[in-house]
């Protein structure tokens, strides 16, 4: 046997195509790789899509849940800005963590401004089943953090008042409501289930449950109804 016979590492056979595919289709249900990669990515934007519809039935019906106003999905579809600016703002801020994204979504979120009255930063967080009532003159800035079942009415502002880039806007709870022409200023922390009033300037925390009115806003707690309080909760279900 030659020196180049001995040193050449054994070459093992190549598996064929035919065999792989084969043994793929034996292994799965009876579909080619490629075949089932297709159906794959189909499956994919099909539950993506499916998933956009159910987001935004499920914001339409937090709209006629909040607005006494509102009689129909399709009404509220066509007739509400704050959700119309919701949901441009769902697309520009997915574009703004996008390489890139950053200038476009800024853009689409002036287009939208434009349209609806409501400029909401590209780079905001906003929760599930978030609605703007009316809308006109909302401003919602960078770095805000909005939580789920939150309400505002038009003209409330979730302002800095810092020109530092930090975080400098405010987060807000879950199932907050801010009343018309409202200011909340600043990295302050807005608890869940707050209400502040119309009109009101906050610029400190918030507590969960309480009620924040005046300029600047007083905090106080609402009174449990004490003739209620014993009552069985079974009645509301
Ligand atoms: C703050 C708010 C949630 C309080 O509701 P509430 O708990 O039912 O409070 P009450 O109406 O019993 O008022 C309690 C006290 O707060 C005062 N108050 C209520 N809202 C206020 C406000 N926005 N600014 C200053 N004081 C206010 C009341 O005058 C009352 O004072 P008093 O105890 O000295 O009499 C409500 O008044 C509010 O502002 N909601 C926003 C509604 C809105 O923006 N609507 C726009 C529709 S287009």
């Amino acid at each position: 046997m030659s020196t180049a016979a001995r040193t050449e590492p054994a070459r093992r056979a190549e598996p064929s195509l035919t065999l792989v595919t084969d043994r793929a289709r034996e292994a799965g249900d009876g579909r080619e790789p490629a075949q089932r990669h297709t159906d794959e990515s189909y499956a994919g934007v099909l539950g993506f899509v499916r998933k956009l519809a159910d987001r935004a039935l499920e914001d339409l019906d937090s709209a006629i849940a909040r607005d006494p106003a509102a009689s129909s999905r399709v009404e509220v579809l066509l007739t509400s800005p704050g959700l119309h600016a919701i949901w441009a703002h769902r697309g520009t801020h997915a574009l703004w963590s996008l390489p890139g994204g950053r200038l476009p979504a800024r853009v689409l979120a002036q287009v939208s401004r434009f349209a609806t009255g409501v400029e909401i930063h590209p780079g905001a967080q906003l929760g599930r089943r978030f609605f703007i009532d009316h809308g006109m003159g909302v401003v919602i800035g960078e770095t805000a953090e909005v939580g789920d079942d939150v309400m505002l009415y038009h003209g409330v502002t979730l302002g800095g008042r810092s020109l530092a880039k930090v975080k400098r806007h405010p987060t807000v709870g879950n199932r907050v409501t801010i009343g018309a022409g409202a200011r909340v200023l600043g990295p302050v922390l807005i608890g869940d289930d707050v209400q502040v009033g119309a009109n009101s300037v906050v610029v400190k925390d918030v507590p969960a449950g309480a009620v924040a009115t005046g300029i600047p806003a007083m905090i106080r707690f609402p009174k449990r109804d004490a003739a209620n309080q014993w009552v069985d909760p079974a009645i509301y279900i």
